[in-house]
């Protein structure tokens, strides 16, 4: 595990599903229902109470964020992010990534969470190219932490040890010691 911005940044490897935060971000799909990759790690982990409440939301855009109880996990919401399938990079996939975490940032800090984790959103099946993500995900994480006073730690949970490198890589390029 690495710390940057006077340990108000983690960057960390492992599972998403096993982190005691305040909040754990899903990288959902517009069906809010469950899917592959980390969504359907945190539905499995969560237990179908959580299923049973994404069935009220109606669902979210691209760009949009919806926050759940945790149910059977050890964080106690989960927000539902929905990032972009990547196209490109012209069809406005980059303001709907950061869009993602700008959003999920904001219920956060509105329900006064302390601590927040993201998987890498869009870099798996949406086939986002990782470093442009990264660059987002850790320039909006940093806005997000100067925005919300309550919001004291954003953690970056990396799933493979390529994704680690490159999450610490750009960390100590973009973010303070
Ligand atoms: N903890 C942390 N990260 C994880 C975990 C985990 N347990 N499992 C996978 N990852 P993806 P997307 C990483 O494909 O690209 C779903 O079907 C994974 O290695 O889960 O946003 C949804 O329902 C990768 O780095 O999400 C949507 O339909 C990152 O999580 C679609 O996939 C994101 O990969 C969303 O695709």
């Amino acid at each position: 595990m690495r710390r940057f911005e006077a340990g108000r940044v983690e960057i960390v490897k492992g599972d998403i599903t096993r982190l005691a935060v305040g909040a754990i971000v899903n990288a959902a799909n517009e069906s809010l229902l469950g899917g592959g990759g980390v969504d359907g790690a945190i539905h499995r982990a969560a237990g179908p109470e959580l299923l049973a409440e994404c069935r009220l939301l109606g669902g979210a855009r691209t760009g949009q964020a919806k926050i759940t109880g945790g149910h059977r996990l050890p964080a106690r919401h989960v927000i539902h992010a929905v990032g972009p399938v990547w196209r490109g990079g012209t069809a406005g996939e980059p303001a709907q990534l950061a869009s993602c975490y700008r959003e999920s940032l904001r219920l956060a800090g509105e329900r006064g969470l302390a601590d927040i984790a993201f998987p890498a959103i869009s870099t798996g099946v949406y086939g986002y190219p990782l470093e442009p993500a990264t660059r987002i995900a850790l320039a909006e994480g940093k806005a997000g932490l100067a925005r919300w006073t309550a919001l004291a730690r954003v953690v970056y949970c990396c799933f493979s040890e390529r994704d680690l490198e490159v999450y610490e890589r750009l960390a100590a390029e973009l973010l303070g010691p």
